[in-house]
C-alpha cells in the first residue's frame, strides 16, 4: 500500500517549487492557496491564477508533480485553478501600469545593432498610425532617447512627491536617464541600481492613458535585462538583429532570456538589412543574407520587418527626428510603419 503524505510534507514540498521564471517559490508569492487531501492519498492543489497563460500553468503543474509525485511519492496531484488577483502582480514584483495598455520592449543581444533606432521610430510611427505612445528609455548606460527626439536641453518637470511629467515630443512621452544627467559623462551602475532606476521611472512618471509604452532594453542578456525583464509585465518582445553571424547569435541569447521568463515574443526586426546603391538602385546585402529570417524560422518567429541601411536614418537619428516623422515615405519609414502595424495587431483584444 502507497504511504500516505502529510499535508506538511506537501506544504514544505510546495515551497521548494519556483516561480516559471522567478528565483521565488510559489509559496512565498502566494499562488498556493488551499492544500486539501483527497481519498487514497491524493492531493488537490488549488492554484491562485497569477496568470491566464496555459504555457506557465503547464510549466507550474509539471514542477508540482516533479516534487510531489516523484520525490514524496503522493499517488495523484489535481489542480484547480482560483480567480485572478491582480495584485499578484506587484507580489511577483512585476510593475503593471495603470492607464498603459500594452508595454512592448525592444531588445538585442548585441549593442550597436539599431535597437535605439527601431525603438524611436516604433514608438513615432504607432504615434503616426493613430496610437497614444510613450517611450521609456530603460538604456541608463548610454541613453540615446534625448538626442534622438532632439530634446537633449530638457528636464522633466516635477509633478510634486516622486513624480514627474514625460517630455512630449511630436505626441510621443519621452523618459530617459539623459533628461536627468547634468553631463555627458557615462554612468557607471551596478546591476540592482539599474533595476532601481528602470522601475522608478515606469512608476513615478505620470504616463497619463496610453495604448503603448515601448521600452528601449539595455543591449546584452546579463542580469540587468533579465531582472528587467521579469519586473516589468512586457506584452511582448521585439528583438532586433542585423544579419550578421555575431548579432545573430546574441539576437538569440535575447530570444532564449525572454522565453525563460515567458515573456511573448512578437517577431524579429532584421535592421541594416541591406543596403541601396544611390547611383544605380541595386540592393546590395552587405551583411549577409536572410540570417534574421532563417533564425526567426529556427525559433518560430516571425520577422516583422526588415530595414535598409540608408544614412538617412542616422542622419535623421542625430538631428533629433525619427525618420518616420522626417521622411515618411523613405524606404526605411515604411519598413517602420509596417512593424507598427503588425506590432498593433500582435496585440491580444486590440
Ligand atoms: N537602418 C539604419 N541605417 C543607417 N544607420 C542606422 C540604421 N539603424 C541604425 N543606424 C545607426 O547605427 C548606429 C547605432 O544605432 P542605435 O544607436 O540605434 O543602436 P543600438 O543597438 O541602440 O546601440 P547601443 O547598443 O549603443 O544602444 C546609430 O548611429 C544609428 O543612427
Ligand atoms: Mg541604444
Amino acid at each position: 500500500m502507497a504511504r500516505t503524505v502529510a499535508l506538511e510534507e506537501v506544504a514544505l514540498a510546495l515551497a521548494r517549487v519556483n516561480y516559471p521564471g522567478y528565483q521565488t517559490d510559489i509559496v512565498s508569492l502566494g499562488i498556493v492557496q488551499e492544500i486539501a487531501p483527497a481519498p487514497d492519498g491524493a492531493y488537490t492543489i488549488t492554484l491562485r491564477g497569477a496568470t491566464g497563460r496555459e504555457e506557465i500553468l503547464r510549466d507550474l503543474a509539471t514542477r508540482i508533480h516533479q516534487v510531489l509525485t516523484h520525490e514524496l511519492g503522493v499517488p495523484k496531484v489535481e489542480f484547480k485553478v482560483g480567480k485572478i488577483e491582480p495584485e499578484l502582480g506587484e507580489k511577483t514584483g512585476k510593475v503593471r501600469l495603470e492607464g498603459t495598455r500594452f508595454i512592448v520592449a525592444v531588445a538585442s543581444g548585441k549593442g550597436g545593432v539599431g535597437k535605439s533606432t527601431v525603438a524611436a521610430n516604433l514608438a513615432a510611427a504607432l504615434s503616426r498610425i493613430g496610437y497614444k505612445v510613450g517611450l521609456l528609455d530603460a538604456d541608463i548606460y548610454g541613453p540615446s532617447v534625448p538626442m534622438m527626439f532632439g530634446t537633449s536641453d530638457e528636464r522633466p518637470r516635477s509633478a510634486g512627491g516622486q513624480s514627474f511629467y514625460p517630455i512630449e515630443r511630436f505626441g510621443v512621452k519621452l523618459i530617459s536617464i539623459g533628461f536627468f544627467l547634468n553631463d555627458k559623462a557615462p554612468v557607471i551602475w551596478r546591476g540592482p541600481m539599474v533595476m532601481g532606476a528602470v522601475r522608478q521611472f515606469l512608476k513615478d512618471t505620470l504616463w497619463g492613458t496610453q495604448d503603448f509604452l515601448i521600452v528601449d532594453l539595455p543591449p546584452g542578456t546579463g542580469d540587468a535585462q533579465l531582472t528587467l525583464a521579469q519586473q516589468v509585465a512586457i506584452d511582448g518582445a521585439v528583438i532586433v538583429t542585423t544579419p550578421q553571424e555575431v548579432a545573430l547569435a546574441d539576437a538569440l541569447r535575447a530570444v532564449r532570456m525572454f522565453r525563460q521568463v515567458h515573456c511573448p515574443l512578437l517577431g524579429v526586426v532584421e535592421n541594416m538589412s541591406y543596403f541601396v546603391c544611390p547611383d544605380c538602385g541595386e540592393r546590395d546585402e552587405i551583411f549577409g543574407h536572410g540570417g534574421g529570417a532563417k533564425m526567426a524560422a529556427d525559433e518560430h518567429m516571425e520577422v516583422l520587418a526588415r530595414v535598409p541601411i540608408f544614412t538617412e536614418v542616422r542622419e535623421a537619428g542625430d538631428a533629433g527626428t525619427p525618420i518616420v516623422l522626417a521622411q515618411p515615405d523613405h524606404p526605411a519609414s515604411q519598413a517602420f510603419i509596417e512593424l507598427a502595424r503588425r506590432v498593433a495587431a500582435a496585440m491580444p483584444q486590440n
